[in-house]
């Protein structure tokens, strides 16, 4: 099976879509921000506060590095880990289906107020929405483009990629 790599914005569900893909099919799941926060003792908002955000890319890309090197089957990253061409080419080079997980911004915006996530770059409304806008170029690089529709629970999101990359495989439930 090819590594699924889930990518969008902050407050899109990447985390949460991984976990149950992981749990169906019963295979390693990878959450980028966990495994650097896990390296570095220190979570990403931490990193981006304290020391600015250049230096938390590089970290993510150093990271994003050896989260390739490991057997996760699935991969969540960072909403900003997918700008980067670098972190794009190195996806790329590791034989990953890389799928963006479309949701609208007022969604994303309700999770990342609700969520006990801290969200350095997305302080107030108004900035997420700009960077929202601006990121959309990027995220279109995806291999596939996953509408996350209001009616969908993660679970079936979930179901959706897995018969999207392996069609028939439904894992055990
Ligand atoms: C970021 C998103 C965060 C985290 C960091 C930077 C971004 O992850 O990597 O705060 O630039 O969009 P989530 O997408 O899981 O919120």
């Amino acid at each position: 099976m090819k590594r699924i790599v889930l990518l969008g914005f902050m407050g899109a569900g990447k985390s949460l879509v991984a976990k149950h893909i992981s749990r169906i099919l019963k295979c390693e799941r990878l959450d980028l921000d966990e495994f650097i926060e896990i390296n570095e003792n220190m979570s990403p908002a931490d990193i981006i506060t304290l020391h600015g955000e250049q230096v938390f890319r590089d970290i993510e890309t150093k990271y994003l590095k050896k989260a390739l090197e490991t057997n996760a089957q699935v991969i969540s990253l960072g909403g900003g880990t997918w700008l980067k061409e670098e972190n794009r080419r190195l996806i790329k080079g590791h034989d990953c289906v890389t799928i963006w997980l479309v949701t609208n911004f007022e969604s994303c915006w309700i999770n990342i107020k609700s969520s006990v996530k801290k969200r350095p770059l997305a302080k107030d409304k108004r900035i997420a929405r700009e960077l929202f806008i601006e990121r959309e170029k990027a995220y279109c690089l995806a291999d596939w483009h996953l509408p996350v529709l209001p009616h969908l629970t993660s679970k079936e999101v979930a179901e959706i990629i897995i018969e999207l990359v392996m069609p028939g495989n439904k894992g055990d439930q």
